[in-house]
């Protein structure tokens, strides 16, 4: 990470775990522990369900809260489905787009990644967005083809001025949950890519401050070495946001 220029993020997905009162208790667990943190940005995102008692025990900490997705409509009869503008108001900061979850067993688009960063970024909300290669994709060597599209597809029609606000988080679907990590040279050619095109697209100045975060399988023996990499800003975390001591001990370890 470089934090002369850009903000260090540690990001918790908590996937579909925790009742909101199981989230209470963790939550205040997590709040004890990296409450006042000052060197990185701790983010929860818990399930929507979640939200309210999240907000309301974060307050007064470093702590803030994102979704784990949302509609890119604004409102409307999309039954079962949350906008922007409410999970704005209910006080998230950020919120996750095009997690491979959500591609894989949701039928994700690029175009829909695409529709909802721009819903985010119009409500006011900070999009995570994930982009990453499967494992055959790997194996066929087009994982940077592959990053390329996606990047590009998921930032149409964005502009310089909201790319301030796009986080980018590199997770390779192979190493999601299964508790394999691509090795720190994987991960820093691909953040050092994905920081090469938004350069290219927008700007030096831009290219500099854009966070670019790496998820799967991070945890407190690995995320020493990926975070001391000079393009990873930062951790997309699911398995390891779930104990507290194992995210205090990832955000201590972005303390570099
Ligand atoms: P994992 O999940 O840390 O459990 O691999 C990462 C993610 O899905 O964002």
């Amino acid at each position: 990470m470089n934090t002369r220029y850009r903000k260090t993020i540690i990001a918790g997905n908590w996937k579909m775990n925790k009742t909101p009162t199981e989230a209470k208790s963790l939550i205040n667990e997590i709040k004890n522990s990296v409450g006042r943190v000052r060197w990185c940005e701790v983010v929860l995102c818990v399930p929507y369900i979640a939200i309210p008692t999240a907000v309301k025990l974060a307050k007064g900490s470093r702590i803030v809260i994102g979704a784990q997705n949302v509609h890119h409509e604004a409102s409307g009869a999309y039954t079962g489905e949350i906008s922007a503008a409410m999970l704005k108001d209910a006080g998230c900061k950020y919120v996750i787009v095009g997690h491979s979850e959500r591609r894989q067993y949701f039928g994700e688009t690029d175009a829909q990644v695409n529709a909802k960063t721009k819903a985010a970024l119009a409500a006011g909300l900070r999009p995570i967005v994930c982009i990453g290669e499967t494992l055959a994709e790997r194996e066929a060597g087009i994982t940077l083809d592959v990053i390329t599209l996606q990047l590009h597809a998921a930032l149409s029609g964005v502009d310089a001025d909201s790319i301030r606000k796009v986080v980018i988080a590199y997770e390779p679907v192979w190493a999601i949950g299964t508790g394999k990590t691509a090795t720190t040279e994987q991960a820093a050619e691909v953040n050092n890519h994905i920081r090469t095109l938004i350069r290219k697209r927008y700007g030096a100045k831009y290219g500099r401050a854009i966070s670019i975060l790496y998820g799967g399988s991070m945890n407190p023996s690995n995320a020493h070495e990926l975070l001391a990499q000079l393009d990873i800003d930062g951790g997309l975390i699911g398995g390891a946001s779930l104990k507290s001591d194992d995210l205090t001990a990832i955000v201590k370890a972005s303390a570099q």
